[in-house]
Order: structure tokens, then sequence, then C-alpha cells
């Protein structure tokens, strides 16, 4: 097939809900993927901040492959042994007092599960989220999105919830008590543009969700499995969730999620609550078993965190040179963004940069947003970030 093959088939049959780049990718090695041109691109984009060990790791490959060989679906009625090595592992490596999972195959999907749990824990049903939030699309996770544009379409669907600024303590405050199921919270706003808070909020939401009988859920969808410099971003304020999503990082790149609780709140449920077909098969178990034993023995997290830190100072310096064309830096880990001047150049980045071959995604308007995989080689990032930052100077 020809790109002009796909591009009309497409135009012919695929739902359109999605502005797609003319290019189709046919094969991924590392952190290079290859179009149908036979172009190698740099990607730092990590196929959505999933790709956490690299495009076909050798090690993921053979897990999936012989899982696949031996067994690829059951039913959650059985015990698996990929899925009871996946809870013991989860349970040893979460944060204290996080012993139990349950798997789903998206992340909208985990975030689906622990809205149900939270209501089943509590017996209550307002949710109070971020403005700003990505949560997934699922109609319980609009329900707490904190972007506009994705909720709005489908207002007419949801039940209210509260909004609250993100980072903002005293708002905080003000919203969540005694009617609060749950206050959900990434503890870095990935999609809204990678937005940290400063230091003690996730804290103080702990504190007052103790308070009034709430409980905390983090979202670490985007910032699980050490996207942020600790396997957990939650784990930057010593903050221990009630309830922990976790997607993208955790398979690698197959369609695995979960979310994980406390004891406490597992008592609350009881069989029958929650329920489905594909999650945690054993090839998803699989797959995620082997990303973690890789992030662990290549030593990932210590690694965004040396490299992310080393890529914010890059590019701060880019910021300090060219202040008309780049405002700031910010973000944690390998989860790093910089904050274009203008919104229209950066809107036509990401189509530029993949003609100079490299993949780089642009969030909430003006923000550049680097979340490589973590075992990407120094000199592939460094070309790549090089070749973004002399676009954006032009
Ligand atoms: C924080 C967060 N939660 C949930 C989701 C939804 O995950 P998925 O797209 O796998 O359904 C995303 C996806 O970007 C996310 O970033």
């Amino acid at each position: 097939m020809e790109m002009d093959d796909v591009r009309r088939a497409e135009a012919d049959h695929f739902l359109p809900v999605v502005k797609r780049h003319p290019v189709a990718l046919v094969e991924g090695r590392g952190s290079r993927v290859r179009d149908l041109d036979g172009r190698w691109l740099i990607d730092l984009m990590a196929g959505w901040g999933v790709t956490c060990i690299g495009h076909s790791h050798p090690a993921l490959v053979a897990a999936i492959s012989d899982q696949a060989g031996r067994l690829m679906q059951t039913t959650n009625i059985f015990y698996t042994l990929p899925q009871t090595e996946l809870v013991v592992a989860l349970a040893e490596c979460a944060p204290p007092g996080i012993t139990r999972s349950f798997f789903t195959s998206s992340g909208t999907e985990a975030v689906e599960g622990a809205l149900k749990l939270a209501h089943r824990a509590t017996g209550r049903s307002v949710f109070v989220s971020t403005s700003g939030a990505f949560h997934g699309r699922t109609l319980g996770a609009l329900h707490v999105i904190g972007t506009e544009k994705h909720r709005a379409p489908y207002a007419p669907l949801l039940h209210e919830s509260v909004r609250i600024p993100f980072d903002d303590v005293a708002a905080a405050e003000r919203a969540i008590d005694e009617r609060t199921a749950a206050v959900i919270v990434e503890p870095v706003q990935g999609e809204g543009g990678v937005n940290v808070p400063g230091d003690g909020y996730l804290r103080s939401l702990r504190e007052r969700c103790h308070a009034v009988g709430a409980l905390l859920i983090c979202d670490e969808v985007q910032t699980g499995i050490g996207r942020t410099g600790k396997l957990f971003a939650c784990e930057h304020e010593g903050v221990t969730p009630d309830i922990l999503t976790l997607g993208k990082g955790l398979g690698g790149g197959f369609p695995v999620a979960a979310f994980l609780c406390t004891e406490e709140v597992a008592a609350t449920v009881q069989p029958g609550d929650h329920g489905t077909t594909y999650g945690g098969n054993p090839l998803a178990c699989a797959a995620a078993l082997a990303v973690l034993r890789v992030v662990e023995e290549e030593k990932l997290v210590a690694r965004a965190a040396d490299l992310g830190d080393r890529l914010a100072e890059r590019l701060g310096a880019f910021v300090a040179s060219r202040p008309d064309r780049a405002l700031s830096v910010r973000g944690r880990g390998l989860l790093q963004a910089l904050i274009l001047a203008d919104a229209d150049r950066a809107a036509a980045l990401p189509a530029r940069a993949l003609e100079r071959g490299v993949v780089v995604n642009v969030t909430a308007g003006n923000v550049v947003r680097f979340f490589p995989a973590l075992n990407i080689p120094e000199e592939e990032l460094w070309e790549g970030v090089d070749a973004v930052l002399t676009l954006v100077a032009d």
C-alpha cells in the first residue's frame, strides 16, 4: 500500500474524530519509528507517553510472544499466573498501604473503576476534580474531566461535578466537604499542559480528604511507571492516595491499565460490583510484568529523573536565549514542557518537526511536551530536541 492509498481508504472509512498527520507508521525500534516511505523518525512522544521502555523492547516482545503461545485470554473467574504475579509485583512497588489492584484495558476504564470504587467505599456521589485535568473519554471520565472542549459536546449526558482550579489549596478546602466521595487529581497534569503543582498541594488534598471522610484518587495514567523520576508521582510528596490509577507506561504499548487501592477501600466491595472481559487477561499481565522488570533492571526511574533534569536545563537555556519565542519550562522527570510565546507557531510545530524527522507533541495550545521513552539513547534525545528547538527559533 502506498501513502495515497492509505489516505483514500481512511478518508472513506475511518470515523472522522481524529486529525491525523499524513504519515503512516509501520515499525518501531527503541526510540525510532519508521514510516511507510522508509524514513526513520526520532520519537519524543512515545505513543502518547506509553512506550516507556521504547518500541519493541526485546524483553517485552519475548514476554508477549511467549504468553501468546501459551494462553491469551480466559476470564476473571479463573486465576492466571501472570495476573497473580502482577498483583503481587504492584503491591510490592506501590506506595505503602496500596495493596490491591484490578486491571482494565485503558486508562479511562481505570478511572471509571476508581470512581465506582470511591462511590462504593463512601456511599457518596459528588466528585471534585481540577480544571485542566484529563481523565479519559468515557462518560464517567468526562464527568470529572477539567477541559471544556472534551466535556461540552456530551454535557447533556453528564452529571454535574465540582471543578476547582488546579493547585489552589484554598479552593480545595472550600470545595471538599462531607458530601464529597473523592477528589481526583493528576499529580502533574499531562494533557492540561504539564502543570506541576506547588510543593505541598497533594499533601493538602490528602489532609482535607482525611478530615471530611472523602477519598483521594491520584490519576497516574500518564505520570506513573517512572515517568516523573519516581515510580509513582505521588511519591514526590510522600502522599499515599486511597485509589491510584495506572495505564500508558504500565504495558509499554500493550493495552493494559489498572486501578489500585488500600485494604480499607477494597473491604467495601464484593463480587459482582465490577467486572471486565479483557481486563487483566494473561497476555496483558505478562506485558505489564515484563515492563516492570525492565524498568527495575535498567534503573529507568533514576534515569528519568537525571535525564529529565538535564532536559529541563537544556530547554531553560533555550528560553534564556530566545525569550521572544519561548516563555518558560516546566515538568518533572521525562515529562517536560517548553511553553511557546505564540500558539499559532506551536500548532504548526508537530507537522514541521515531522518533516525534519522528529515526532513531537503540542498540548494545551502552546505547550510543547517532551515525553520520550525512559530509555531513549541520549544522542537521539539531544538530536531530536535540538531539531525541535531549531524550528522554534526559526
Ligand atoms: C491522566 C490520564 N488519565 C486518563 C487517561 C485516559 O487513558 P486512555 O487514553 O488509555 O483511556 C489519560 C490519557 O491521556 C491520561 O493522561
